[in-house]
């Protein structure tokens, strides 16, 4: 099973996007068993491919996982992919992470090794913050997409990101950053540079960027719909940039030293 974080500090770069969008075609185009983590107590992603999750009741989903008790991935509206859901009670394990870390730290990571036959590439959607969702997701992943927007503060909080994941390589000392993803991408002349300007520093640190995803307001009717978008828009130009970014990410076998 290959493990994909989803990663980035900063908040509205497309990370749970790109996570459904990413599933949903691994799953329909390249008949991969897909399970989805959610480890952002917002939720969205859980909101997103299920009817929704009856109130305080326990579902065996990620929190409890990191609490040490037992989880089991649910079905979701897409075939071939499961998930472990989120709830408002990571929360509380967030505001303990920060001060005492995590009692589990290796929970999903144990948790994958368990479910090792029945999936073929785990993608797990993390929060905006090192929270006690993003290090378990960190310590349980092969590699990192970072999705960035691009803009100045995309681009300065990137380096206070990559000084994150060295740390965070004292817990994983195998992880890699498969790359950088630029969303949210406008056609113009300015963002085409930032773009090319992004490429060029990266590359000299010896990281990957993938080609980019286009701004569209398709996506955040598809969030309305809760379809991913090779079902929403199938012949969509941004739908088309997923299924470019999944191309690229499936032919990377080596990944990227960070
Ligand atoms: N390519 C795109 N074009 C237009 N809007 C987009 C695009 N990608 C994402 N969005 C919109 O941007 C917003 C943020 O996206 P998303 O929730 O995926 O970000 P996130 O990084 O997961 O945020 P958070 O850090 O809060 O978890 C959403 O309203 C989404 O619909
Ligand atoms: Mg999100």
């Amino acid at each position: 099973m290959r493990t994909t974080a989803i990663m980035n500090l900063k908040g509205g770069t497309a990370k749970t996007v790109t996570a459904i969008n990413m599933a949903a075609i691994l799953a329909r185009d390249y008949a991969q068993r897909v399970l989805l983590v959610d480890a952002d107590s917002q939720a969205n992603l859980t909101e997103f491919v299920t009817e929704g999750l009856p109130d305080g009741i326990s579902l065996g989903g990620f929190s409890d996982l990191l609490r040490g008790t037992e989880a089991f991935p649910m079905p979701t509206k897409m075939q071939n992919v499961k998930i472990l859901a989120a709830d408002a009670t990571l929360m509380e394990l967030d505001v303990t992470a920060t001060t005492t870390g995590l009692a589990h730290p290796m929970a999903l990571a144990d948790f994958l090794d368990t479910v090792e036959d029945r999936f073929d590439w785990c993608v797990i959607d993390c929060p905006p913050a090192f929270s006690a969702g993003a290090l378990a997701a960190l310590a349980a992943a092969d590699e990192v997409v970072i999705p960035m927007k691009l803009d100045a503060f995309g681009i300065r909080g990137m380096a206070n990101l990559m000084e994150q994941i060295m740390n965070m390589r004292r817990v994983n000392a195998d992880l890699e950053v498969a790359g950088v993803l630029p969303t949210m991408v406008y056609p113009d002349p300015e963002q085409q540079k930032a773009l090319e300007d992004l490429r060029f520093r990266l590359a000299r640190a010896q990281i990957r960027t993938f080609r980019r995803i286009r701004r569209s307001p398709k996506v955040d009717q598809s969030t309305f719909a809760q379809e991913a978008l090779i079902y929403s828009s199938p012949k969509g130009k941004i739908t088309h940039d997923y299924k470019f970014f999944v191309h690229e990410l499936v032919g990377n076998e080596e990944g990227g030293e960070i």
